[in-house]
């Protein structure tokens, strides 16, 4: 059973899901927690799926407490219904830590895709990082991304036989869907349609909610001053639909008439956007790992971050949410060609476009062999590898 409630698990575990349809040894139940309404669904219809189970939680403007009591009883039931063999979680979300704790409660085994991510602070991101510390306790097999994961992970007392570095899977849907919107256009929302001609791009997102407030306001004012500064560049905006979002972006930049705001995008459309953009401004975690598989620069409005392969090779910067350090980076970013050259060589150290494929086989051991918490040499799994996870990532052009 995997289970998703937000646009980034859809489209993280949507490659997996294709490749478990592609096995006849599995039978699958795709459960939605519906954390997110509009966001999730979009994202599956991006690759024609359909939750078997949707439990339709979300709540305008909900709390924490409020998504975790309703995840956790909701999915406890489904799970002690359904009994899978293992259930699949992906990433940091709350419905990804309620997911294993439901299943744990039901001695269900858990595996969790994009395991091992890790910042030192306990409140950055928030919820997200204690979300990914609590889930990894509950976890049976772990799929890390990349091999700064699997250590993270051994650093925790993590068995070494119970983790397996795979790549992300953002990689694996981020090349297919290039690869289509390369062959054909995507349909594109007409405001955008109408003004994307060749110059300057920047692209936006945003919604951490450790930025809420104070940090939102700066980020939009220093985008506003960057767009000032640089007549000639259009400010693309897709913005989440979080009320705490939408509120200070309408107000601080709503009607600039270089700063183009729009609803989130369908997941082809936005690729095709990033591929074309100059710049990219953004505080998501997906984000972050897709853009340099495009060779794109990215601006990262936080101040720290759990993926630091991209900051590493060059494609990435953190810039907090300071308005002038935003400004200042967009500018020179956009003014200087060869500021934006050091930054732009394409490069791939989240995945390989393989790694649902990695996950799969793993799986694939796991049911039809050993169980967890076996030893080291007696677990099959341990077996499974490559030479992508030997070289932990590849160079060079998806
Ligand atoms: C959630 C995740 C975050 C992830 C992000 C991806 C948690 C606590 N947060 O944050 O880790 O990075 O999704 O986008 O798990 N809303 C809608 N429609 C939607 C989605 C959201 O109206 O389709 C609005 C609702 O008012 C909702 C609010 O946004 O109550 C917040 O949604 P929530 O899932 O709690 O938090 P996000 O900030 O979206
Ligand atoms: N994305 C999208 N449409 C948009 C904005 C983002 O399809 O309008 C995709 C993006 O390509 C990435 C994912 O959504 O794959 C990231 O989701 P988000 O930023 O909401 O969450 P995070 O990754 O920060 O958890």
């Amino acid at each position: 059973m995997t289970i998703m409630g937000t646009r980034p698990e859809a489209i993280k575990l949507a490659p997996v899901v294709m490749e478990l349809g592609r096995r006849p040894d599995f039978h699958l139940r795709l459960c939605a927690t519906g954390q997110h309404r509009e966001l999730l669904d979009q994202a599956l219809a991006s690759f024609d799926l359909t939750p078997d189970i949707d439990l339709r939680i979300m709540s305008p403007g909900q709390s924490l407490a409020t998504v975790t009591a309703r995840a956790v009883e909701g999915l406890f039931a489904v799970i002690a219904r359904e009994r899978p063999d293992v259930v699949l979680v992906q990433g940091d979300t709350t419905t990804t830590f309620c997911g294993a704790l439901a299943a744990f409660y039901n001695r269900v085994a858990v595996a969790q895709v994009e395991a091992g991510l890790r910042t030192p602070f306990k409140y950055a991101p928030f919820p997200e990082e204690i979300n990914r510390r609590l889930t990894t306790r509950l976890v049976d097999y772990h799929f890390a991304p990349t091999e700064g994961a699997r250590e993270a992970l051994l650093a925790e007392g993590v068995p070494n036989a119970c983790i397996h570095v795979t790549g992300n899977t953002v990689i694996d849907a981020l090349l297919m869907t290039r690869d289509r919107v390369r062959e054909r256009r995507p349909s594109l929302p007409d405001r955008v349609a109408e003004r994307v001609n060749g110059q300057l791009l920047v692209l936006v997102t945003g919604h951490r909610r450790e930025s809420f407030g104070e940090g939102f306001r700066n980020i939009c004012l220093g985008i506003r001053d960057a767009a000032e500064a640089v007549p000639d560049a259009l400010f693309i905006y897709p913005v989440h639909l979080n009320p705490q979002v939408q509120a200070p972006v309408g107000e601080l930049l709503g009607g600039h008439p270089r700063v183009l705001l729009v609803e989130s995008l369908a997941y082809e459309p936005f690729v095709w956007l990033m591929d074309r953009c100059t710049v990219v401004l953004t505080d998501s975690g997906g984000v972050q790992e897709e853009a340099p598989s495009l060779g794109k620069p990215v601006l990262v409005m936080r101040d720290t971050t759990e993926r630091p392969e991209g900051i590493a090779a060059g494609n990435a910067r953190l810039v907090g949410t300071s308005r002038r350090r935003i400004a200042s980076e967009l500018i020179t970013l956009l003014r200087d060609p060869n500021e934006r050259a050091r930054m732009t060589s394409v490069h791939n150290p989240y995945g390989d476009g393989r790694a649902s494929e990695r996950i799969v086989d793993s799986l694939h051991l796991m049911l039809v062999g050993d169980r967890p918490g076996r030893e080291e040499e007696a677990d099959p799994i341990a077996a499974v590898s490559s030479s992508f996870l030997q070289r932990g990532g590849t160079n060079g052009g998806g």
